[in-house]
């Protein structure tokens, strides 16, 4: 079968390249997240019935889908959330605001995503502690050198995109952990846009905490992962407090906390949104994230080749490796392109897409950016690069 044919969202005539923002979902994840809804609704590890008990069993079996997924060595090191924005805000608030104090430093770069520069700027006012930025090369990318070059003996911890949600650049994340590991600094991971495009192997890259959302690799919205090395998630103070986290706790307010991962996991969880993310990691499994990240760059390549014999057209980020590209129509605003293309079923995305201070290295607010997947074919970038070129119809009609 044609892999087209099994998102349902793509019988609908529409060109959908807005793969960064989020995926859309194959009837293999619609239908598990269906039959929990209509056939053992219950809640997860507070009942002692059989619907109940199905429910455990697939929730927590969504945990091993997961932990398999990305290589993890324990179950108990993956925590349901609700995407990687909480799961960032888990882990500089848990564990980051008890572990940096006054002038501790911490690294980061200016083309990431606000869920991964705001909640430490948050921790900065706190804690006094200080955001300091890696340099980025002539391509907006991290060089291992440029890290060296950033690392203080005040440096704590560098907290970088794994893939970059504008520039698309894949940062060298297990060259950058080995070192920052040599000096005692740890290492998190923002791996929304790469854990669904690339074969993310924690063990391997050796990173702290890495944080990835269901809904931008086939799976549902509303779920998301924080992973973490055992001892160190172990330290992270539970953030929400109430029932399912606690063995017991008294009137006079002794509360005893449960072990990893119920401890962080407090209230019903998102059940259908893991047993769908349970569902999205066996169905790229199956596909094969090597062969996903192989066809991506092929498309990408086809992409830039095309956008680059069109002569009103800038590209920021040619040499990228991820299926993201960013672009502007010569003197035209993105939002602009945007609309233009919707008109004829198109979906991009324009903006400054939450990463806003990369501004300042790039030198331009807002851009186009296609973002692809596995689904999106040669065929759907003709249509697109036929309405980008330059010609009186596509003046008129944006200007
Ligand atoms: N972070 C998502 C994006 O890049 C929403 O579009």
């Amino acid at each position: 079968m044609d892999i087209r044919e099994e998102f349902p969202m793509l019988k609908n005539n529409i060109i959908y390249f807005d793969n960064g923002a989020t995926t859309f979902k194959p009837q293999i994840v619609i239908d598990s997240i269906c039959d929990y809804y209509q056939n053992y609704s219950a809640n997860a590890h507070r009942g002692d019935y059989n619907i109940s008990l199905k429910t455990d069993m697939m929730y927590e079996n969504a945990r091993k889908k997961v932990k398999e997924f990305i290589n993890a060595d324990k179950l108990e090191e993956i925590i349901f959330t609700s995407g990687t924005t909480e799961s960032l805000n888990m882990v500089v608030e848990g564990f980051f605001g008890n572990y940096l104090k006054d002038k501790d430093e911490i690294l980061l770069t200016k083309s990431e995503h606000a869920s991964n520069i705001l909640p430490w700027f948050n921790l900065c006012k706190k804690n006094k502690c200080v955001v300091k930025y890696i340099d980025l090369d002539e391509d907006y990318k991290v060089s291992l050198e440029n890290v060296k070059n950033a690392i203080t003996s005040k440096t704590k911890v560098i907290s970088l995109a794994h893939i970059t949600n504008v520039v698309g650049d894949i940062r060298p994340i297990k060259e950058i952990a080995e070192y920052a590991h040599s000096l005692g600094i740890l290492v998190v991971v923002d791996g929304a846009q790469s854990v669904p495009h690339i074969k993310v192997d924690v063990q391997d890259l050796d990173c702290d905490f890495l944080a990835f959302s269901g809904h931008k690799m086939c799976g549902p919205t509303g779920i998301g992962v924080l992973y973490g090395k055992y001892e160190l998630l172990d330290k992270i103070e539970p953030y929400y407090l109430g029932g399912g986290m606690n063995t017991t706790f008294l009137s006079t307010g002794e509360v005893e906390y449960k072990s990893l991962p119920q401890r962080l996991e407090a209230g019903t969880p998102n059940i259908a949104g893991a047993i769908g993310l349970g569902a999205a990691c066996d169905y790229l499994k199956i596909l094969d994230l090597d062969k996903i990240h192989e066809y991506e760059s092929k498309l990408r390549e086809y992409l830039v080749m095309k956008l680059k014999n069109l002569d009103n057209i800038e590209i920021y980020n040619e040499n990228s490796e991820s299926g993201i590209v960013a672009f502007n129509i010569k003197n035209v605003f993105s939002q602009d392109t945007a609309i233009y293309l919707n008109d004829y079923n198109i979906c991009i995305r324009a903006g400054s897409h939450c990463a806003k201070i990369l501004k300042d290295e790039i030198d331009i607010k807002n851009t186009c950016r296609v973002s692809l997947y596995f689904y999106n074919t040669k065929e759907e970038i003709d249509k697109l690069i036929h309405l980008l070129k330059n010609s009186d119809t596509l003046y008129n009609q944006i200007l």
